[in-house]
């Protein structure tokens, strides 16, 4: 039911953009880049009605985005998304991501998944809205702790 986005989505994936974020959405020539970009984890739900994006820089996976289609909420879809995100994560220690303060689902749907505040970025979205940074930590991060310890 989850799989790598395709350029083929691209339409799908601009419209469910602009539905979910409006003055903040991606246009197209961004929700391709973030297909094709390097370092990047682009997934979607078969029918479309969710997708979220990583993009991974050394130890740190940030999530990017992560949408669902309204109609299609709270049915576990983002949790689905996000558990394949988490796949393969073994070189990375944390994932973050940056969520506006009046998000009340996404923090909902952030805080159930076993991520936590570490920051305020005051001004950060267009209306100038402060966001949170949240933290999750990574099974590679028990493992760069070992390591430490037997150096
Ligand atoms: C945040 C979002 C992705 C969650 O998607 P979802 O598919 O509904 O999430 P799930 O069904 O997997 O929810 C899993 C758990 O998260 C929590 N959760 C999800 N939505 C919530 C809400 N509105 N309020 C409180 N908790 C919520 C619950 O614990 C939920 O488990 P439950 O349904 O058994 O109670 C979705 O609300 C969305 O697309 N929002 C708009 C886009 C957005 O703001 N994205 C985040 C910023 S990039």
């Amino acid at each position: 039911m989850i799989r790598p986005a395709t350029l083929a989505d691209l339409p799908a994936l601009v419209a469910l953009e602009q539905e979910l974020f409006g003055d903040d959405a991606w246009n197209e020539a961004l929700v391709r880049q973030e297909i094709e970009g390097p370092g990047r984890k682009f997934v979607v739900a078969d029918d479309l009605s969710g997708y979220a994006v990583t993009m991974t820089a050394g130890d740190i996976v940030d999530l990017l985005r992560i949408g669902v289609r309204p109609s299609a909420r709270r049915t576990g879809i983002a949790s689905r998304l996000l558990e394949e995100l988490l796949v393969d994560t073994e070189s990375a220690s944390r994932m973050l991501l940056e969520v506006s303060v009046s998000n009340a689902p996404a923090l909902g749907f952030y805080v159930a998944r076993q991520f936590s505040v570490i920051d305020v970025r005051p001004h950060y979205y267009r209306d100038g809205s402060e966001a949170l940074v949240m933290c999750r930590w990574l099974p590679g991060a028990a493992r760069a702790e070992t390591a430490t310890a037997h150096d």
